[in-house]
Order: structure tokens, then C-alpha cells, then sequence
């Protein structure tokens, strides 16, 4: 690096083959998602095909969630590694980035393959990150959202350039599928996006994160962790599904997710007219519309992807990215929204950095 005075201000010449050099020291340095990878599986599980397991019908399914179908992980032995696995995999491919560069992975899920390791130290294993660190963040919902942010933080501090954050999860390995309160809702599914640095304004803006652990008692797994062990006794409880009172949620979440939401856009100064897409978690269309409308955001600027995969926990918000990749344009301001099991909430303001697919 040169360096000249002029004015006795100092000026920091670039050299155009190293891109990671700080040109001016008062630019700063944000976290850019330069990639996005995801993946669903074959398998669907239609409403019609739960009107045959559950009485259920698809009419109500439809009106009180938006969802029509949702992906299934079948296999013996395949796990939320499977989801993410094939993610991260599109993100080397499509970048031409050989694994061994990768720092870091972190992968939000609330459906690890193993209690541990890490989901995120078996992706790594998986895709060859042999140079790797890599850890899980337990978020449920709002899992991707708290790893994203971790990620850029990581980017942020100047000491990484290469870190892939993971939202996946295997939601139907938790579900009672003789439970239609909750096993309409969920589905299966990953995504990925890819961090890097950017000295030019784009990435990861702000976040707002949130958690209250008042809210455990209205969505939790009652047994499988230290508190509850399993036991033949908690198997044969159905205590090692999903347990969700609907309704509480439902009220916690339209106000929890609209209410950092619009935060997020009065403390950056910014209003509906500036955003391109809201990104929201999609646990329920009903919760969406909510947010969107407290933003003042019409409906085509939010992406919603609930009717073809249900709840996928971590995943909704990297498959949203994923499904819209074609549409981004570089420079669009996109909020990404979420709210679930803690209670755990958030909003993440992104400026996008690139056109197109990446
Ligand atoms: O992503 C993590 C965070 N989770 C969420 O954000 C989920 C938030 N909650 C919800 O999305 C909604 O509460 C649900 C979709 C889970 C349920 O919708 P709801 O409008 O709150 O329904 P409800 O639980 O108040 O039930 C209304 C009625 C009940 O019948 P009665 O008591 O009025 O006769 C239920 O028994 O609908 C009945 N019902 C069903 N009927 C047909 C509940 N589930 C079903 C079903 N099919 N699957």
C-alpha cells in the first residue's frame, strides 16, 4: 500500500489485485452476501395427503396458514446435514471457491443431526472445509437471522473473508404427524449464503435481535435435553415432538416481528418506499401480511414462499433469498424478518450486493 498526504490528510492507494485492502480507513468495512445456495427435498407432503393422516381438511390448512404442501427428508441415516450440505455445495460451485478457503460455518438449526457434534462440523466434514471452524446457534426461527449476524460480525472484526452462515432443519423428524395442530405447519428444507468483505456499503446494515425465555413454555421440545432425558417413559409421553400452544405464539409473533421491524427502519431512517423486499420468516401467511402492512409494504415486495414448503424453522429465510436470487438487484435494501421458539425475534437490514444469481 501507498501512502501519500494531501491536505496532510492521508490517502491510502488500492492495488486493484488485492481486493481486500482498506483503500480510505474511513470506509467501512460490512459483511456482503456474495452467494446463496438451497435445497428442498423430492418428497412432497401435500394438504390432501394429511386429510388422509390427521382430520384436517385443506381448506382450513389454506386459510389459516397459506400453506399447500411441504418437503419431506426421507432416507435412512439422512439428517439436517443433508439440507445443508447440498446448499453450501451450490455456493462453491456457482463461485468457483475451492473448500479448504472457507473459515468458518455456522449453521442454525433446531434439528441437529446428533445432539453433538455440531450439525455445522459435519457440513464442513461433508463438503471438504478442512480448514473450517465451525459451530451451531440454537435460534429456532429466528436461528438464520442471529447466525447471519454472527457471520458479519466475524467479517466485520476484519479477521475472516470467506464465512458461510447455514439455516436448516429437519423439522419432520420432531413432528407427531397424528398431531393437526402441528404437523400441518411444518416441512423440511436448508439454505446457505456466502460472507465476504465489501468496503463499498453493501451487506448486512443493522440488526435488531431479540429473545425472551418467558415464551419456552408456549413452543418447546418437552424431552431429549439434560432437564428431561429420554426414557421409554418420555417416548411413549410423545414428548419428543414439537409441543406448540398455536394461538399464544400467533400473538407474540405478529407483534414481536412487525415491532423490530419497524424499529429497524425508523432507527436507519428509512420507510416502506426504500425497502425492495421483506424477507419474512414463514410460519403463518397471517403473521406476514401483519408485518408487512405495519412497514407499509405492498404485497409484492415480500417474498412468500409458504404455500410450496410450509415452516422450515432456520430455513425459511435462506430458501426465500434462494427462490428470489433471479430478482435481486444490486443495491436493493431488503429487510429479513423473524420470530419463533425462545421466544426468539429479529430484523436484519441488507443492502444486496449484486445483480441476478450470483
Ligand atoms: O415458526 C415458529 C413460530 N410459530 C408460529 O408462528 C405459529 C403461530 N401460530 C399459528 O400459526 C396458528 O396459531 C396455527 C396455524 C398453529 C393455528 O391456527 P389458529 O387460527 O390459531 O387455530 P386455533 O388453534 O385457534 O384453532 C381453531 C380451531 C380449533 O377448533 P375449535 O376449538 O374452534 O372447535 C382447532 O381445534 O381449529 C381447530 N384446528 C384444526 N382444524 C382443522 C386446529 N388445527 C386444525 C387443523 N385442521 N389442522
Amino acid at each position: 500500500m501507498i501512502l501519500l498526504k494531501h491536505n496532510n490528510a492521508p490517502v491510502y492507494l488500492q492495488f486493484p489485485n488485492r481486493p481486500y485492502l482498506r483503500p480510505d480507513m474511513s470506509q467501512k468495512l460490512t459483511a456482503a452476501i456474495t452467494a446463496v445456495g438451497g435445497f428442498v427435498p423430492d418428497h412432497v407432503l401435500s394438504n390432501f395427503d394429511l386429510e388422509q393422516m390427521v382430520d384436517t381438511n385443506d381448506e382450513w390448512i389454506r386459510s389459516r396458514t397459506g400453506i399447500e404442501e411441504r418437503r419431506i427428508l426421507k432416507g435412512e441415516g439422512k439428517g439436517t446435514s443433508d439440507l445443508g450440505t447440498p446448499a453450501v455445495q451450490q455456493i462453491l460451485t456457482k463461485k468457483g471457491i475451492d473448500p479448504s478457503e472457507i473459515e468458518c460455518i455456522i449453521c442454525a438449526t433446531v434439528t441437529p443431526d446428533m445432539v453433538f457434534p455440531a450439525t455445522a462440523n459435519i457440513i464442513a466434514d461433508k463438503v471438504g472445509a478442512v480448514n473450517a471452524f465451525s459451530f451451531d446457534i440454537g435460534a429456532a426461527c429466528s436461528g438464520f437471522l442471529y447466525a447471519l449476524t454472527q457471520g458479519a460480525a466475524f467479517i466485520e472484526s476484519g479477521r475472516y473473508k470467506k464465512v458461510i452462515v447455514v439455516g436448516a432443519d429437519k423439522m419432520s423428524s420432531i413432528i407427531d404427524y397424528t398431531d393437526r395442530a402441528t404437523c400441518i405447519i411444518f416441512g423440511d428444507g436448508g439454505g446457505a449464503v456466502l460472507l465476504e468483505p465489501n468496503y463499498d456499503g453493501y451487506g448486512v446494515l443493522d440488526s435488531i435481535l431479540r429473545s425472551d425465555g418467558q415464551g419456552r413454555h408456549f413452543l418447546h421440545m418437552k424431552a431429549g435435553g439434560s432437564m428431561k432425558p429420554a426414557s421409554i417413559e418420555t417416548v411413549m409421553a410423545k414428548e419428543h415432538f414439537v409441543y406448540q400452544e398455536g394461538q399464544a405464539v400467533f400473538k407474540f409473533a405478529v407483534k414481536g416481528m412487525a415491532d423490530v421491524s419497524a424499529e429497524l427502519l425508523e432507527r436507519n431512517n428509512l420507510t416502506g418506499d426504500d425497502i425492495a423486499w421483506l424477507v419474512p420468516h414463514q410460519a403463518n401467511l397471517r403473521i406476514i401480511d401483519a408485518t408487512a402492512n405495519r412497514m407499509g409494504l405492498p404485497k409484492e415486495k415480500v417474498m412468500i414462499n409458504i404455500q410450496k414448503y410450509g415452516n422450515t424453522t432456520a430455513g425459511t429465510l435462506p430458501l426465500c433469498l434462494k427462490d428470489w436470487e433471479s430478482q435481486l438487484k444490486k443495491g436493493d435494501n431488503i429487510v429479513l424478518a423473524a420470530f419463533g421458539g425462545g421466544f426468539t425475534w429479529g430484523a436484519t437490514l441488507v443492502k444486496w450486493a449484486y445483480d441476478g444469481n450470483s
